[in-house]
């Protein structure tokens, strides 16, 4: 099942208002697998947990990162790791792994720690609200400067947020084009789209280029200069990891302190655990030092998962859902809709992180970080840092709704957002 050929005109233009509400409405008028009337092979939206794990895991070989999503997304990062659809991606993937490892990541929990205390130094010292969505932004940059680069981003904070937020849109808006423009064609937005690029290659080949000068260290640049890729290759994992790693945390925290703005007593409970927690916290073992706050943020990012869908394509002949499906059959898996099934989840809007005190193994209808050969390398990283930051915060101030509240809506650019921003009523406490 799936619309007909006559509403995709319809559909296109919900499509760029409101992706999240179209997905919910298709899913709900046409079950947990709906096909998509475009031309050449199928488009399927898979909200079965089968299929899902079948796509991203058990046939993963088979299903590439050769999708529009992720085109359009190569266009700014190049072929780092989120968008390649290479085999090589692996070798990349290798070499920036020890970045990512244990020991490693429990080093730079201090460097978050400092890094939020910065943030916090502006912070009032009386009741306001505040938008916290441009806070998060700016200290989730910092993060990866200070844990991953060893560099200062603050200096070039304003021309890089500005440069990764203007090349997210117009991402966006390529990957939601009707008509695909290629690439060399002067329009607007590919003009666009090469001054954001610019601005990006001339920060990180700078960052590349003052490092080659001293020894090479353990952060992520020390490893990739070590690893022996070209400069451009490098300069394509920067980025990666710019963008992937700090709209998503970023994203991910303002929505967190929203929920627990809304609830207080949750909030209590984090504040709690910060408190009676004697050492600092260990960035890869949140669940067991911090399982409240851990469940906390667990449950927020099956609420609000900021990558809220991914996509593959298929390589060859395959058989999804009972269904054969011919080589180049894209499939779209949406997170959203599948942390909204009342199958797995009763009660789905609420915001319950009770769910997630017991510990179940991975599952294909909880996926915020993906499943599969292509899960998130910062996954660990990602969680150990939004605690470390929840502590941080709640340990000095309390949060509130402020008067007249509602709840800003998710604006899905390529991670879900808060629309309008975030604000909060702060309290030092
Ligand atoms: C991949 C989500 C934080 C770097 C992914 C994927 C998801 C995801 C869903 C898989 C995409 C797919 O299968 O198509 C998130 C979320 C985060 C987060 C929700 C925070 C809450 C980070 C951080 C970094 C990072 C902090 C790095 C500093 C990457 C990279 C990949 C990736 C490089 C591609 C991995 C590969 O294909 O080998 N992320 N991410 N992410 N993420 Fe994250």
């Amino acid at each position: 099942p799936g619309p007909a050929a006559r509403d995709m005109m319809r559909g296109f233009r919900m499509i760029r208002a409101n992706p999240l509400r179209y997905l919910e409405q298709t899913r709900a008028r046409y079950g947990d697998l709906v096909a998509f009337p475009v031309p050449g092979p199928p488009a399927l939206l898979l909200s079965d947990p089968d299929d899902v794990r079948q796509v991203l895991q058990t046939s993963a070989r088979h299903w590439t990162k050769d999708t529009v999503q992720y085109r359009a997304l190569g266009r700014v990062t190049g072929p780092g790791l989120l968008a390649s659809s290479e085999p090589n991606w692996i070798e990349h993937r290798r070499a920036a792994a020890p970045a990512f490892h244990h020991q490693r990541l429990d080093a730079v929990g201090a460097q978050i720690a400092d890094a939020t205390d910065a943030a916090l130094k502006d912070w009032p010292s009386a009741p306001q609200v505040l938008d916290v969505a441009p806070l998060t932004l700016q200290l989730a940059m910092d993060v990866v400067g200070r844990t991953l680069l060893s560099a200062d981003l603050s200096i070039h904070a304003q021309r890089l947020l500005e440069a990764t937020n203007s090349a997210a849109k117009l991402i966006v808006r390529l990957g939601r084009a009707v008509v695909p423009v290629p690439p060399s064609w002067p329009t607007p937005l590919n003009r666009r789209l090469a001054t954001a690029r610019r601005n990006l290659d001339a920060l990180c080949l700078d960052l590349i280029e003052t490092r080659r000068g001293t020894a090479a260290g353990d952060d992520l640049l020390g490893l990739l200069i070590d690893s022996g890729l070209s400069d451009q290759e490098i300069r394509d994992e920067l980025v990666t990891m710019i963008v992937a790693g700090h709209e998503t945390v970023a994203a991910s925290l303002a929505w967190t302190l929203m929920l627990l703005a809304e609830d207080e007593s949750a909030q209590e409970r984090v504040r709690a655990e910060a408190r009676g927690l004697t050492g600092p916290v260990c960035m890869t073992a949140t669940a067991g030092q911090a399982p409240w706050t851990r469940a906390v943020v667990d449950e927020t990012l099956r609420l609000y998962p900021p990558a809220w869908v991914i996509s593959r394509r298929s390589r060859q002949p395959d058989r999804i859902g009972g269904h054969d499906v011919p080589p180049g059959t894209t499939a779209i898996i949406s997170p959203w809709l599948l942390h909204r099934r009342t199958e797995s989840w009763p009660a789905p809007e609420d915001f319950r992180p009770e769910r997630f005190l017991q510990q179940s193994g991975p599952r294909a209808d909880y996926l915020p970080f993906g499943i599969g050969p292509r899960l998130c390398i910062g996954r660990e990283f990602a969680l150990g840092e939004m605690v470390i930051v929840l502590f941080r915060i709640l340990a000095d101030y309390r949060l509130q709704v402020p008067a007249g509240w509602s709840r800003p809506r998710p604006e899905a650019l390529i991670a879900a957002h808060p629309h309008g921003g975030m604000p909060l009523t702060v309290t030092p406490v």
